[in-house]
């Protein structure tokens, strides 16, 4: 989480004339235990998917037609195993970079005989890009990424407004994005850009309008203290960092209860044990 550190606070290679683009993540290549290694070679074959430029067939993926729920940064992936045991029902489809996460859920997988899940180990950005077709998935969800908590690191956030508009373009109509966080100022900048995104509906009554979150110029506010009338003492204040919840009543506004489907993950209790707040934000695809 927050432990991620770039190179450097910027991700141009301008010094050798070439741009990378910027990743949420930084690759930990991390030892696999001997429990993951059996786990990635016995179920990569079933339920591994590799990265390729076809869209994927999901029916013929998981051998069926049932609804798929898409995971971003499952980390460990218990999580993501329980709610496919939870919900035989459904299909995961789960896409971590960090390999002996991968490793871990394939151990789960295989603990548990889970058929409904299926992992890629590749940018999540470039699996949906090349990978997943438009209108298929019934819920994407992204639970505690990684905040990337320094102002000047902002940018590598996954969820940007560009990267919204993908996901959207991913969902069937009706279909809905939870994202889940324990840092404050990345939830505030989350129901900014999902609030903004004009095919999504916040799924709370009364939710906070899109003008809240917009300057008379038209810029995108995610900083809170600019919310609702660009002025610092509108509402909120600027969260100070790493820090128990300040009170904001328009995040408290756009905020859902947590659903039942979604279990604790790993990063929560971590953000608990800190002291931190939880929010979740769920939105609707309209149509
Ligand atoms: C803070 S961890 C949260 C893990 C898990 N969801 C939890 O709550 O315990 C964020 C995870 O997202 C993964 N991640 C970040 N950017 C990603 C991307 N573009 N594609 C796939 N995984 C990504 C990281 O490797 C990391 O494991």
């Amino acid at each position: 989480m927050s432990e991620n550190k770039p190179d450097s606070d910027t991700n141009s290679d301008t010094k050798n004339n070439f741009t990378r683009p910027i990743r949420s993540f930084v690759k930990r290549e991390g030892k696999l235990t001997g429990g993951q290694k059996n786990a990635l070679e016995q179920l990569w074959p079933t339920h591994g998917v590799d990265l390729g430029d076809q869209r994927l067939d999901l029916t013929e993926l998981f051998g069926r037609t049932a609804p798929v729920v898409l995971e971003i940064g499952f980390g460990n992936g218990l999580s993501l195993a329980d709610m496919a045991e939870a919900h035989p029902d459904m299909d995961f489809f789960g896409i971590e970079v960090h390999r002996p996460g991968v490793g871990s859920c394939l151990v789960q997988a295989k603990k548990r005989a889970l058929n409904n899940i299926r992992v890629s180990g590749e940018d999540a950005v470039l699996v949906l890009n090349q990978q997943i077709a438009d209108g298929s998935l019934e819920r994407v969800q992204i639970f505690f990424p990684d905040p990337w908590h320094k102002k000047r690191h902002h940018k590598r956030r996954l969820i940007q407004p560009v990267f919204v508009e993908q996901l959207v373009a991913k969902l069937k109509p009706g279909g809905q994005i939870h994202v889940a966080t324990d840092w404050q100022n990345y939830a505030e900048h989350v129901l900014a850009v999902l609030t903004t995104n004009p095919d999504l509906k916040n799924t709370v009554a009364d939710a906070p309008l899109a003008a809240s979150f917009v300057s008379a110029e038209g810029e995108l506010l995610t900083d809170s203290a600019l919310w609702a009338g660009g002025s610092s003492s509108a509402v909120g204040s600027v969260v100070p960092e790493g820090t128990a919840p300040i009170d904001n009543p328009l995040l408290a506004k756009g905020c859902s209860e947590r659903p039942s489907y979604r279990p604790d993950t790993k990063y929560e209790h971590r953000g608990i044990r800190l002291g931190h707040g939880v929010w979740d934000l769920i939105f609707t695809k309209e149509k």
